[in-house]
């Protein structure tokens, strides 16, 4: 996919990454099911006016394909711990947690602030069958994050996006050499992300891409 090919500036080999989307069944089953559900609460939601509109939960799941490429790139780099923030109903971190489970290796930290979503979330994980590879917290991301101690080496941002350059901020101490940082809603929510795009192309010891897939995803790498 020549859409990848910008990845190769931040160290990944494109052509072996291609071959690593490997999902199990159950896991693809269930991250269909997410999106299905969704599209169903949106068109419902269409239908009405003004506030009866939120009566309509939405879980707003990450676009099928960049969850794919978040399946190839965990199967690709075999992180030890993988730190989600926005759970919502597990779809991207099913994605996630099922390519830790392909590699045997490695854990999802998933971070939900809605006690809604995340028991929809935990269903969705039991269902996918990746178990012993994730766990859920339920909290705001920032009190997340001031408990952080442990080092972490892959992250996926998909919450309040205009915070998340302070999250950035919070995170630097923990992320390791080589961690990758994914943020979705680059591109259809650019403006909400300007801080965090600034600063990440900023910084000289992160180097950040842009890809033109699902809803934009930046992509960035830490040097040292
Ligand atoms: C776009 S959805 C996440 C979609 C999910 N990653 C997926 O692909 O299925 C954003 C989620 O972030 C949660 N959220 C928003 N602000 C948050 C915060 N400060 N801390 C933790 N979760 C938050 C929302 O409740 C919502 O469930």
């Amino acid at each position: 996919m020549s859409r990848l090919l910008a990845l190769q500036e931040l160290g990944i080999d494109t052509d072996e990454l291609e071959n690593l989307f490997d999902m199990p069944e159950d896991a693809v089953e269930v991250v269909h099911q997410i999106e299905e559900d969704d599209q169903e609460q949106a068109s419902k939601a269409e239908q009405v006016v003004g506030k009866e509109k939120f009566k309509f939960l939405r879980s707003w799941p990450v676009a099928r394909e960049a969850g794919e490429l978040l399946y190839m790139l965990v199967r690709y780099l075999k992180p030890e711990t993988i730190l989600e923030l926005g759970t919502s109903f597990g779809s991207s971190g099913i994605y996630m947690a099922s390519a830790a489970a392909e590699n045997s290796t490695g854990e999802l930290i998933t971070v939900e602030v809605s006690k809604l979503k995340h028991s929809q979330a935990k269903q969705n994980f039991r269902d996918a069958k990746v178990d012993e590879y994730f766990r859920q917290e339920i909290m705001a991301a920032d009190q997340y994050l001031k408990k952080l101690s442990q080092p972490v080496d892959f992250v996926f941002l998909d919450c309040d996006r205009s915070r998340y350059a302070f999250y950035l901020d919070q995170l630097l101490p923990y992320l390791k050499r080589g961690a990758l940082l994914v943020a979705d809603n680059a591109i259809d929510r650019s403006d909400d992300m300007e801080a965090y795009h600034k600063k990440v192309l900023s910084m000289n010891n992160i180097r950040t891409v842009l890809l033109e897939i699902g809803d934009g995803l930046l992509i960035s790498r830490m040097l040292k």
